[in-house]
């Protein structure tokens, strides 16, 4: 296949592959001439529909220190804002010759709706609250360059998991290459049926800090609510944030993890996102060097 639509349409293998590559490629850009000529004759095209920090700058980096060519789109300042479909500007800007496509979408299923209809290869950087596979990848990718390995380590992703595509794409990776998984958060913020993927469910945070050798934060994501669920932010931060307090009191060292954006004292305070515990800046980094591996792998079917 030339996409990646998400985690749940790869196998064990292509993620093996994807990491043996992104090892090459950290290597490379740690030297003092970050790029490679690989991807001279690509051109991609980064499709943001939904806000991005983190993501649309690490494909923009890893795109060029591939030598691809690279254009942007914003929606905001777009023809889209003019009535335009989203499959008419994908085509639009595929006669300039574009082989690839990074898009973020707020509608679940956007890359998948697009490659059925686009003749490009389409990558997927998070549709709604459906997937986000190189956020997964990048966070896998981070726990086997810090413990070794993916395989029989305890993970507990910790918070919004009804609106999050990152606990979902995480929860399939950590699954595939044999991971425990467990999810923590306020009941109403869980999925229903979530124990289906082969997750439990711990509605105790310092239970599920015990139990796991990393532990994944993720952001309440208010931007995805319809409604206000419950709780507060302020009964949040007492029942699922996590402080220093906490951290100490474990019988045992634990790896903490959050994808981006930090609510700086919701899920996370200040002084356990900055300490030598957490490996936050680390995914960063390594997303341009998984990011590159994807492009890579991808393109050299374009190619074939
Ligand atoms: N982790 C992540 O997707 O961050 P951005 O929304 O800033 O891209």
């Amino acid at each position: 296949v030339n996409h990646l639509l998400g985690i749940k349409y790869i196998t064990k293998e292509d993620v093996e592959l994807i990491f043996k590559t992104a090892d090459h490629f950290k290597e490379v850009i740690n030297r003092p001439i970050k790029k490679v000529p690989s991807l001279r004759d690509i051109t991609i095209a980064n499709l943001f529909f939904e806000n991005s920090t983190r993501t649309r700058l690490s494909f923009e980096l890893a795109e060029k220190r591939l030598s691809a060519d690279v254009v942007n789109f914003s929606a905001a300042s777009s023809s889209v804002k003019k009535g335009e479909t989203l499959i008419d500007t994908v085509n639009n800007i595929l006669s300039m010759k574009v082989d690839m496509v990074v898009i973020r979408h707020p509608n679940p299923g956007a890359g998948v709706f697009l490659s059925q209809h686009v003749d490009a290869s389409i990558i997927n950087a998070g549709d709604g609250a459906h997937e986000h596979p190189t956020q997964a990848l990048l966070d896998s990718y981070s726990i086997r360059e810090k413990l070794g390995e993916v395989k029989g380590k305890n993970v507990v992703i910790v918070g919004d998991i009804l609106h999050s595509r990152v606990a979902l794409s995480n929860i399939f990776a950590l699954k595939l290459q044999g991971a425990n998984v467990k999810i923590c958060g306020p009941k109403t913020l869980l999925p229903k049926h979530i124990e289906s993927l082969g997750v439990e469910v711990e509605t105790d945070l310092r239970k599920a800090l015990e139990w796991c050798d990393v532990a994944n934060m993720l952001r309440v994501q208010n931007e995805r609510m319809e409604i206000s669920y419950f709780p507060s932010t302020r009964e949040y931060v007492q029942q699922f944030g996590l402080n220093k307090k906490i951290l100490d009191s474990l019988s045992k060292e634990i790896t903490i993890m959050h994808p981006g954006p930090i609510n700086r004292g919701v899920e996370i305070t200040s002084d356990v996102a900055d300490s030598e515990h957490a490996i936050i800046l680390d995914q960063v980094e390594n997303g341009v060097a998984v990011r590159m591996a994807v492009i890579y792998l991808l393109a050299s079917k374009i190619k074939q």
